[in-house]
């Protein structure tokens, strides 16, 4: 939110206020003094008018999952074991998952409080590339590739998927790349030639990659630096 509408949205100040404030330069986001109106704060700014704290702010928190197969991508299910209880952190009910995988398949999730850096990972528009691993109950014919490249009507959303690149690896494997993520996509995608998908991992979503050496079920921060490449 610009900054001039944050403070408008506090009782205290009207708009002249707020344009006296800025202009006086009384009023600072994570410490750093503040004139421009369309600045932006966000939930985890700190911001403060003279000595007085207006918003505590709160620590943004990216973590990079490796989900492991039989476990729900969601933050509590009353069955089974979810993403969530994988992570050991404080208020980790503020988090969230940014992109979700079905119960068995297993790969790179990223888990985050910062809604605005999930939805550019995940919106079709930013077309980030998701990278999978597939395995295949039926030998994968080589025409499929120009079907995933030219796309796949889905009736329930009405749309046409985008285009996606498949490499075949083996008769029954394939490295997929997609740039949506629509519901059960990949399988269904394999679903139009009859093609039950076995085994699906997601190897990495846009510029960030599953660490070879992050075992199932483990959890590691972003670095500073990757939180910066999405
Ligand atoms: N597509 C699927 O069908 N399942 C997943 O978990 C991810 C993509």
């Amino acid at each position: 939110m610009r900054v001039d509408r944050f403070l408008s949205n506090l009782p205290r100040f009207n708009r002249k206020q707020v344009r006296m404030l800025l202009v006086e330069r009384r009023v600072r986001v994570d410490g750093q003094a503040v004139s421009d109106p369309h600045f932006e704060v966000r939930e985890f700014s700190r911001v403060e008018c003279d000595d007085e704290v207006l918003q505590e702010g709160r620590p943004a928190r990216y973590f990079m999952l490796h989900k492991p197969m039989g476990c729900v991508s969601a933050t509590v299910d009353p069955q089974h074991p979810t993403v969530l209880d994988l992570i050991d952190e404080p208020d980790k009910h503020d988090l969230h998952i940014a992109g979700r995988l079905d119960f068995n398949t297993s790969g790179l999730m990223l888990i985050t409080n910062d809604g605005q850096w999930s939805r550019r990972l995940t919106q079709p528009q930013t077309k980030l590339p998701k990278i999978y691993y597939v395995e295949t109950e039926q030998d994968i014919e080589p025409e499929y590739v120009e079907k995933f490249s030219e796309g796949f009507y889905f009736a329930f959303e009405d749309l046409t998927t985008l285009p996606a690149e498949l490499t075949l690896l083996s008769s029954r494997s394939a490295r997929l790349s997609i740039v949506e993520g629509r519901y059960h996509q990949v399988k269904r995608m394999f679903g139009f030639f009859n093609n039950k998908v076995l085994r699906l991992h997601r190897e990495s979503m846009g510029p960030l990659r599953l660490d070879h050496d992050l075992a199932p079920g483990h959890y590691r921060p972003l670095s500073p630096d990757e939180i910066l490449q999405i």
